[in-house]
């Protein structure tokens, strides 16, 4: 993981290094750090443990000043986290490195380094890299020459980026396995693992492809392929205005984007689809490639995960097509078995989570019928990669416990399900029917978001708490495991999600007062059968909090909580039920007072195995 921003310019780079950092943040971050050259190409480094703030209050301490440079905020893999492992790496006061991605052969290299001399001070995976830069120079090679020959050295995934005091005008960069992209100026330019840290900068950008070598000044840019080769790479100008990323009157991003859905579900629904869905909406060529689906392979990690889950129940029941939801990280690695006719459906809220995009790439040898991309991020690798693409509007998502980049997930997912339903012998007035229920989908959303102050209430009983139960039938099973994965995300506490009528095998066992038991509880078909297995909590001491339809006959009871939820029709239901478990984790972790938007150890996009 980890965020890389890099310059080669003719003015002063710092604040422009540190606010590509700030924009980066949501890749990593336990240290940072930003390495310059000055004027008289000395190499000037900073490296902090914590947040990209304690950067900015090293520099503002001590300021450095330099036309290029590069700078890193970091995700610790290899070796934990602290200033010692913060990139910059450098070696011979001559170079210094970033990188974003896992060396895998770095214990044989590092020996092989030691027996040369060279010391190390970090415990990361990264620091032989700049020590075999500083070998190749030594014995003679240019920048790009040393670059060339230490790469091919390297086995795993690397994004890279290099300066050198003897070459104070360059920056020299790398990918394989973890994006890099360069950033157009006039008269600069720039690098960066996501265009998003350079959107202060520059409109223009150049996507690297895997194996590319490129070497920046800020008065040119020279690319070259796998084989050595100069290679000219698409130029993309990002035209719409830049969104706003503020926080406005919100105190956390989590809960500006989960009160942001009712606009980012109608605007992912209005993109595209209008009275009908149209078979465009998934790209050029969809209607061919639909043509042929006879079964989905979903393939997704983490919340994007969940939403395949959920869609599953959808094209299954109201598609009629069979399909299969994987985690990446298993899909990848297992041999499989596969229904002719089947199109592989990634879904990914930053389209670069390695896992998913090591699937889509193995699985290019197999025989699916195409490849279909969900995500909310234009131009990212997997939208690069696919054959066909749905981008959410979402929106930029900041924080790192994934909201509206989920219930948009799922509006495009009902979309799929009709675009396939109806070569499938789905009704028009289903059809119709399920327009109509995702048009009224934000008033729901908007009705859930109404319930704020009694769901904080809720919340107040979880603080004591160290475990969790939640619990769903059917379609709802997935609402809690999403429910559940995001109150462990933000608030520490240990949450599992069992379909309900598993308890009883297993889980019943944990249930006594300690435990609070979350139960999402829409009025649907297995309502009765739901209520007799909270029943089996309630009868062991248990404390129940149920998410329920306000028509489905719940009432609040002694060591019963229920939450009355806006009346909607069942396909809005997972959507509707998830914005008020959002809610409900934001309000425990707010008041146990942990870091909402950055929890610890994760991060936002997950570019490394
Ligand atoms: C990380 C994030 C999660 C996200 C998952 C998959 O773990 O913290 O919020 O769901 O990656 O990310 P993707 O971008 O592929 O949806």
């Amino acid at each position: 993981m980890c965020g890389i921003v890099a310059a080669a310019t003719r003015r002063e780079v710092s604040e422009i290094l540190l606010e590509g950092l700030r924009r980066l943040e949501y890749r990593g971050y336990d240290s940072a750090g930003m390495a310059l050259l000055d004027n008289e190409s000395n190499l000037l480094l900073h490296k902090q443990l914590g947040k990209v703030a304690e950067l900015e209050k090293a520099q503002a301490q001590q300021p450095h000043h330099g036309c290029t440079g590069i700078a890193h905020t970091r995700w610790a893999t290899h070796g934990e986290p602290s200033a010692a492992n913060a990139h910059p790496h450098v070696s011979g006061d001559r170079i210094a490195l970033v990188h974003n991605g896992i060396i895998e052969n770095h214990a044989a290299l590092r020996e092989e380094l030691e027996g040369q001399g060279y010391e190390f001070s970090s415990g990361t995976d990264s620091e032989v890299i700049v020590h075999l830069l500083h070998k190749a120079l030594a014995d003679g090679a240019d920048l790009m020459g040393a670059m060339r020959s230490v790469v091919n050295r390297l086995e795993g995934a690397y994004a890279l980026a290099v300066i050198d005091r003897e070459h104070p005008e360059q920056v020299v960069g790398a990918r394989q396995g973890s994006p890099l992209v360069i950033g157009i100026g006039i008269g600069e330019n720039f690098m960066a693992s996501d265009q998003m840290a350079l959107r202060q900068v520059t409109d223009r950008f150049i996507y690297l492809e895997e194996g590319d070598m490129v070497c920046i000044t800020p008065a040119a840019i020279s690319i070259f392929d796998e084989a050595g080769e100069p290679v000219r790479r698409e130029k993309t100008r990002i035209a719409e205005a830049e969104e706003s990323v503020e926080l406005g009157d919100f105190d956390h991003y989590m809960l500006k984007e989960i009160y942001e859905q009712p606009r980012a579900l109608a605007a992912t629904f209005n993109a595209t689809a209008g009275h009908e869905i149209a078979d465009s909406a998934f790209g050029e060529g969809a209607a061919d490639i639909f043509d042929r689906v006879e079964a989905v392979q979903i393939v997704a990690c983490g919340t994007s995960f969940h939403s395949g889950m959920v869609a599953r129940y959808w094209l299954e029941e109201l598609a009629g097509i069979p399909c299969e939801v994987e985690v990446a990280s298993e899909f990848r690695y297992r041999k499989r078995v596969q229904h002719p006719g089947t199109l592989l459906l990634t879904i990914s809220q930053s389209g670069e989570t390695a896992d998913t995009l090591a699937a889509l790439r193995d699985a290019g040898a197999d025989d699916f019928v195409g490849s279909l991309v969900i995500a909310n991020v234009d131009n990212s690798s997997l939208v690069r990669e696919s054959d066909l693409v749905f981008l959410t509007r979402a929106g930029t998502e900041i924080g790192v416990a994934s909201t509206k980049a989920f219930t948009t997930q799922l509006v495009a997912l009902l979309m799929f399900t009709v675009a396939l339903g109806r070569r499938n012998g789905m009704a028009a007035e289903k059809q119709q029917e399920l327009v109509n229920a995702l048009q009224k989908l934000p008033d729901f959303v908007q009705q859930t978001l109404e319930l704020d102050a009694d769901i904080k209430q809720l919340s107040e009983a979880f603080i004591p708490k160290h475990h969790s139960l939640f619990l769903g039938r059917g379609i709802h099973y997935p609402v809690a495991m999403e429910g559940a994965l995001k109150l462990k995300e933000i608030s520490y506490i240990h949450a599992e999600a069992y379909p309900a009528g598993e308890l009883k095998h297993g889980p019943l066992a944990l249930v006594d007062d300690d435990m609070p038991v979350v139960a999402v509880a829409p009025g649907d078909e297995l309502l009765e059968k739901l209520k007799s297995n909270l029943e089996e909590v309630r009868s062991r001491g248990g404390e129940l909090f149920v998410f329920a339809d306000r028509q489905a006959g719940f009432i609040s009871e002694p060591r019963i909580k229920v939450l009355p939820m806006p009346h909607c029709p069942e396909v809005a239901k997972p959507i509707v039920y998830t914005v008020a478990l959002q809610l409900l984790s934001y309000h425990v972790a707010v008041q146990k007072g942990t870091d909402v938007d950055k929890p610890r150890n994760l991060a936002k996009s997950v570019t490394v195995e």
